[in-house]
């Protein structure tokens, strides 16, 4: 039976492959996408969740839930600008939606519907997560699986020299995920950064003909030129479709329980997850974290994923 999915996601290019991959994926169910700012604001989050199910067309249509927060109300200075919405490049068609749900709401509204079922996948900052555990504090024990990309253990951060974009941008929420009994598993910078899609892989995509291929081939250039700009990379990062994979293909993963919590505060550190590694812990293991992944599986896996889904979204319509 396919897997219960919950996608939290603020699309951004990276949460956009997410999107794709598992909205047409045979072994996935996506029951809702919920929208929340981060990568940008809000709204624009929402407006790109709106545009990209509008596009696709999915056969099974998710709940959708909208960021539930004003697009300058930001929990961390400077979170969300300047910001840069790779699928502007797209310009996708938005319906308004007529009663737009919290995000929150529908994520308490599916658990509820299916307890023990759902995984959440949380591709973006954790505010909607928190403010549903809030919302209704049984949801934790009710959530079949939470997996969340983000955070970091041996290496450096992304967004500061101490923290990943994700938790850096509302660290209070991800902290009282941290602390949360759900059933968490982090999969953090140190593994997603060794699975990068290159150019080579990038003309391997499916052709423009597809509805998914034309997408891609529409948002991806912008990320690889601003990767070559800023880094001297000839490939980008795909964070939030590898911690798909860890839905999709648990076994491509190894797991190792650890004592976690994030930096709320702080000067340099504040967004910073921080793991008991002493050699004797004195803080209880509370997350399950990625410390290895078989990376070229987890490539082709989505290659295939996003070729699979090419052919189940069709053809793009002649004008
Ligand atoms: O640090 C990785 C995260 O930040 C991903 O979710 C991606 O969307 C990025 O902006
Ligand atoms: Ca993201």
């Amino acid at each position: 039976m396919p897997k219960k999915i919950i996608l939290d996601v603020d699309p951004g290019v990276d949460d956009a492959l997410a999107i794709i991959l598992a909205l047409f994926h045979p072994e996935m169910e996506v029951v809702a996408i919920t929208s929340v700012g981060g990568n940008v604001p809000p709204t624009i989050a929402s407006r790109n969740v709106s545009g990209l199910l509008g596009f696709l067309d999915p056969d099974r249509w998710p709940r959708v839930g909208v960021a539930n927060l004003p697009d300058d109300g930001l929990p961390v200075e400077g979170r969300y600008g300047p910001s840069v919405d790779y699928l502007e490049a797209a310009c996708l068609r938005v319906a308004g939606l007529r009663s737009p749900h919290p995000a929150e709401k529908v994520i308490c509204e599916e658990v509820r519907a299916a307890p023990g079922q759902v995984t959440i996948v949380a591709l973006g900052p954790l505010t909607n997560i928190s403010r549903a555990f809030h919302r209704d504090p049984e949801l934790p024990s009710l959530v079949g699986q939470l997996l969340i990309s983000g955070g970091t253990v041996t290496v450096g951060g992304n967004i500061t020299p101490a923290a990943e974009f994700n938790v850096f941008c509302d660290p209070k929420a991800a902290r009282h995920i941290f602390r949360s009994p759900a059933n968490k598993f982090l999969v953090p910078l140190d593994v997603t950064n060794k699975a990068v899609l290159t150019f080579d892989l990038f003309h391997e995509l499916p052709s423009d003909s597809s509805k998914v291929g034309w997408i891609l081939r529409a948002i991806l250039p912008p990320a690889f030129l601003t990767y070559h700009q800023r880094f001297g990379l000839e490939a980008i990062h795909v964070h939030d479709s590898v911690t798909l994979m860890a839905a999709l293909i648990p076994e491509a993963f190894e797991f190792k329980e650890l004592a976690g919590d994030v930096e709320v505060a702080g000067e340099l550190c504040c967004g910073a997850t921080v793991f008991d590694r002493r050699r004797v812990p004195a803080w209880t293991p509370n997350i399950h974290v990625a410390r290895r992944m078989r990376t070229r599986k987890v490539i082709e896996e989505l290659i295939a994923g996003l070729k699979l889904a090419a052919q189940r979204a069709g053809l793009m319509e002649l004008p």
